[in-house]
């Protein structure tokens, strides 16, 4: 391949980067809660039942924001069902996941986990099968200090001081025929609106976040955005989206081309908000929640996977395992979401453990990484800070992605005429001036020589250099082999003033820490 081009200008800045960009998701689904965070009787299990080899792995990941109860579960769950003595809590059947719900962990035991892990909670409110009124109450129980009845039965159960949660979903994919009482833009901009009001009336510090479109094929993409901000705009602080990448095609070019339609994905949404904000004479700008994203496909169109027939609890379902190539596709995603920080201030990786997670248990046995761990990991504690806009000359390629229209098997067909084959983003710490880049080439076959010019960096010196890559794009990580795909040095690197010069393996992930002589 010919000399790949970088130019970074300390002074060409995208934007800050929030906090809450690197955060998860736990839902109640499959092994996510339990056999995942949760497993009474673990050999590592406290007294609360929370595995500590689960929390070993997440520290290292670093999310830090967990979203929580769901995803689709949440539009039918009864959050009182969760609080109170466990042996009162009821069982009920999920129709999200068609298994049975035991309730023996809900809202303040995941109050308690996030504590314990250091992690900010991201709570979701139900609005397909209950509305304003129950979300209205839950934040009464989650924040409200004392003196009324929901906040005297928080106390009642234990938890005498307010969980002061900041961070709220207003309902899950309502738009999503797959949804428990989907809702069509009018419906839920109007439900949306006045649990927001109730709430900030209960809570003036909280943040909102609106539901955008299930996914971006949805035929109703664009103008569900429009409309539910048109109701809610005055009330909201975010507007969600969800971005699932599949490899259905077998198709690893378009597989690791796909995060392109993210950053596109994104630019459409910020401009639907902007332009509702000019209709709407109104300088407030609507940030983006990606409150989920991922590689996701090998059990997702395959229903047998997703249900298992007797309404059985904590089912092994969607226990997606990651290749090398997902891992590839998924550090992409991360870059997506640096090169967008500006406007993208909220985002969670979906989810944590078990389910499409990149962290897997064997109930009663261990915990390892899979292979999208990596990259996760890397991006959440080196890609905090400035995102600096980065000027790329690389040589491309043309792709042909196919995205499922929701949960149907009709396809929106995305062609990519011009992939260039290198995909980065580089972050300075403002704190000490190290330059963090994150590259990944596309390219198959062919070693990638990059060239970065850093103006206004001086000279600098290298902290560390880590490359993933693995000569079959299958492999993956399994209990016996858990680290088959792992960071390994990238011994290529050389610097001289106000430049970096590297060799990235074909089809290789790449993280690069450079630190400033000041
Ligand atoms: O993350 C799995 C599921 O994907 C979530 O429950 C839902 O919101 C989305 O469709």
């Amino acid at each position: 391949m010919r000399k790949v081009s970088v130019m970074l200008k300390s002074d060409a800045v995208i934007g800050e980067t929030d906090p809450r960009l690197f955060g998860a998701f736990v839902e109640h689904l499959g092994r996510g809660v339990y056999g995942g965070i949760y497993e009474p009787g673990h050999k590592t299990a406290d007294k609360q039942g929370f595995r500590h080899d689960v929390l070993a792995l997440v520290r290292e990941l670093a999310p830090t924001i967990m979203r929580y109860p769901g995803g689709n579960f949440v539009s039918g769950y009864n959050w009182e069902d969760g609080v109170g003595p466990v042996d009162k809590r009821p069982r009920r059947l999920d129709l999200a996941w068609m298994s049975t719900e035991p309730n023996t962990f809900g809202n303040n035991e995941f109050i308690d986990w996030c504590r314990l892990a250091k992690i900010e909670p991201m709570l979701a409110v139900n609005l397909g099968t209950r509305n304003g009124d129950a979300a209205r109450n839950l934040l009464e129980y989650c924040n409200h200090p004392g003196g009324t009845a929901w906040s005297d039965l928080r106390r009642v159960h234990g938890w005498e001081q307010p969980h002061d949660v900041k961070l709220w979903c207003l309902g899950n994919e309502m738009d999503g025929p797959w949804q428990m009482e989907t809702k069509t833009a009018h419906e839920y901009g109007r439900i949306a609106t006045e649990a927001a009001k109730m709430m900030r009336w209960i809570d003036p510090r909280i943040e909102l976040t609106a539901c955008g479109s299930s996914t971006r094929s949805m035929p109703t993409f664009g103008a569900w955005e429009d409309e539910v901000l048109q109701h809610t705009f005055d009330h909201v602080d975010y507007i969600s989206l969800h971005t699932y990448i599949n490899d259905y095609a077998e198709d690893a070019p378009a597989l690791l081309a796909a995060p392109d339609l993210m950053d596109s994905f994104i630019e459409e949404v910020v401009a639907i908000a902007d332009s509702v904000a000019a209709r709407k004479h109104s300088s407030k700008r609507i940030m983006l929640s990606f409150d989920e994203w991922n590689v996701w496909y090998r059990t997702r169109r395959d229903k047998a996977l997703r249900a298992k027939p007797g309404w059985p609890v904590a089912p092994e379902i969607l226990e997606e395992i990651y290749s090398m190539a997902d891992a590839l596709s998924f550090g992409g995603m991360c870059i997506s979401l640096l090169n967008h920080a500006d406007r993208v201030k909220v985002a969670c990786l979906a989810q944590l453990v078990n389910v499409i997670a990149p962290i897997m248990t064997e109930t009663g046995g261990p915990a390892w990484r899979q292979t999208i761990f990596h990259p996760f990991a890397q991006f959440s504690n080196f890609g905090r800070g400035r995102v600096l806009r980065a000027e790329v000359d690389s040589p491309t390629y043309a792709a042909n992605y196919h995205d499922p229209r929701g949960a149907v098997d009709v396809y929106n067909h995305y062609p990519l005429p011009a992939v260039p084959y290198l995909k980065m983003a580089a972050v300075e710490d403002p704190g000490t001036g190290a330059v963090t880049v994150f590259a990944l080439n596309r390219h198959l076959s062919e070693p990638m020589p990059l060239d970065i010019t850093l103006r206004g960096f001086g000279t600098p010196v290298l902290i560390e250099a880590l490359q993933l890559r693995h000569s079959n794009l299958r492999a993956t990580n399994t209990k016996s082999r858990p680290d088959n795909v792992s960071p390994t040095a990238l011994k290529d690197v050389s610097l001289a003033p106000d430049r970096m010069r590297a060799t990235l393996a074909p089809a290789s992930w790449n993280m690069i820490r450079l630190g400033r002589v000041r």
